[in-house]
C-alpha cells in the first residue's frame, strides 16, 4: 500500500473558504476572481500580462491558433515531454517535428534544433523539464535568426528562473499547468503569460468563442458578435478562487520542495548504478518538481524497482512513459525510428520520479531514502 503518495494537492481551510464563498454567489464564470488570479500570477512571475485558461494544453493550443499555425506548418518540439506538448500542435493540423533531449536534465538538445528547421517551420516549443530550465537563451538566438516563435511549456516549472528571470518570460509565451499534482493547483487549470499585449488580447478572445465583447464590456446582457473562430477554454471562478490562495502560498511550497530535495539527496547513498538529476547551476534556479532518479545500469529492471518501492509504501511516477514520437498516435502517423531519441528513451524508460511535495513529513522522507538505499 502506498503510504507516501507521489503528489497531493496542498489544500487548507483558506482554499475551502474561498471556494465556499464563490459558491454562495451567482457568478461562477466570467467573474472578477479569474482576473485577480491573473494579476497575482503575472506579479509573481514578473510578466506584464497573464490570462487564465482551463488547462496548460488549452493555453498552448490557443497560442498556436492565435498565430495561425495550421496544416502545412511545422513546429519543432522536444521528444521528452507530456504528449500534450505535441498534441497542442497536432490539433491545429501542423506537424510536430521532434528533437531529442540532452542527457543531463531532459530538456531540449540545443545542438539538434538547427538541422530540423525547414521552410515550413513556424515555431519552437521547449519544455522546462521537471523544474529544470531549458537553455531558452540559446533557443532564442536560433529562433531570432530564423524568425520563429518560441513557446515555453512551463507545466512543471513554476518557480524556476534563469538569471533571476522567471521561466515563461523569454519566449513569446509561457504556459503553466495547475493539474492537481503540479507545484500548485486549481483542480484543472492553466495560465498563459507574455510580455506581448497583442498575443494575450488575441488569446483572451480565442479562449471565449472569439467574441468581440467580453462579459464586462457588454452594454446589455447577451450583446456580442463573433469575429474569430474560438473555443471555450476559460478558467471558472471556483478554480480561480483556489488559484488566488495557492499562488500566495507558493513561495512556501517551493521552499519546502527544495528542503525535501536536499534532505533526500543527503540521505540517499551514492551508487554507480543510478544518478539523481540535480538542480545546481549558477545561471538557473530549478523548482524541484520531483526527484528524478535515473537508473544507469541496464541490467536493473526499472519496473521491478518501482514495484519494490511501491510495496514499501513509496509513491512514484514516470515522466514520461514514452518519448512522444514513440506514442502509438505519432508512431502510426509518422513512423519515427526509435534511435533518434536515445536521451529521451533514457529518461522515459529508465527514470523514476519520487515525491518532493509539501505533503511529506520527515518520516516520509526517511522512508523514501531508506527504501531507495535498500532496493537499488
Ligand atoms: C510538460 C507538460 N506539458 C503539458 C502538460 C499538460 O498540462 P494540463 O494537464 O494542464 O493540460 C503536462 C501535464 O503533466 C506536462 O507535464
Amino acid at each position: 500500500m502506498i503510504k507516501v503518495p507521489f503528489g497531493r494537492p496542498d489544500i487548507t481551510k483558506k482554499e475551502i473558504k474561498a471556494v465556499v464563498k464563490v459558491l454562495k454567489n451567482p457568478i461562477l464564470a466570467h467573474g472578477p476572481l479569474s482576473h485577480k488570479f491573473e494579476t497575482l500570477f503575472a506579479k509573481f512571475t514578473g510578466s506584464k500580462f497573464a490570462t487564465s485558461v482551463s488547462s496548460c494544453t488549452a493555453g498552448m493550443h490557443l497560442f498556436y491558433l492565435a498565430n495561425n499555425i495550421k496544416k502545412g506548418d511545422e513546429v519543432i518540439v522536444t521528444a521528452q515531454s507530456h504528449v500534450s506538448t505535441a498534441h497542442s500542435i497536432s490539433i491545429t493540423g501542423a506537424r510536430p517535428v521532434f528533437v531529442d533531449c540532452n542527457s543531463y536534465n531532459g530538456t531540449i538538445d540545443i545542438n539538434k534544433i538547427k538541422e530540423k528547421i525547414t521552410k515550413k517551420t513556424k515555431a519552437i516549443s521547449i519544455v522546462h523539464h521537471l523544474g529544470n530550465p531549458a537553455d531558452v537563451q540559446s533557443v532564442l538566438k536560433i529562433a531570432k535568426k530564423n524568425k520563429l516563435l518560441v513557446l515555453e511549456d512551463c507545466a512543471t516549472a513554476l518557480g524556476a528562473k534563469i538569471n533571476k528571470k522567471h521561466v515563461g518570460n523569454f519566449g513569446n509565451v509561457g504556459v503553466f499547468s495547475f493539474y492537481p499534482i503540479k507545484h500548485m493547483t486549481t483542480g484543472e487549470g492553466g495560465m498563459v503569460i507574455s510580455n506581448d499585449k497583442k498575443i494575450i488580447e488575441k488569446i483572451n478572445k480565442l479562449k471565449a468563442f472569439g467574441v468581440n465583447r467580453n462579459y464586462l464590456n457588454r452594454r446589455v446582457p447577451g450583446e456580442y458578435d463573433a469575429n474569430l473562430l474560438g473555443l471555450n477554454y476559460r478558467m471558472n471562478e471556483i478554480s480561480a478562487a483556489i488559484g488566488i490562495e495557492q499562488i500566495q502560498r507558493f513561495p512556501k511550497f517551493l521552499e519546502i520542495r527544495k528542503k525535501n530535495y536536499n534532505y533526500l539527496v543527503s540521505k540517499i547513498q551514492k551508487k554507480n548504478n543510478f544518478n539523481i538529476v540535480d538542480f545546481k547551476n549558477k545561471k538557473f534556479n530549478g523548482s524541484y518538481y520531483c526527484l528524478c532518479l535515473v537508473v544507469n545500469d541496464k541490467r536493473i529492471n526499472r519496473l521491478e524497482v518501482i514495484k519494490k518501492l511501491n510495496k514499501k509504501g513509496v509513491g512514484t511516477s514516470i515522466y514520461y512513459p514514452k518519448p512522444i514520437p514513440q506514442m502509438s498516435y505519432y508512431k502510426k502517423k509518422y513512423g519515427y525510428s526509435s534511435n533518434n531519441f536515445s536521451n529521451a528513451e533514457k529518461f522515459s524508460y529508465r527514470s523514476i520520479a519520487l515525491p518532493l511535495g509539501t505533503h511529506l513529513k520527515k518520516k516520509d522522507l526517511d522512508l523514501i531514502a531508506n527504501s531507495i538505499n535498500k532496493v537499488i
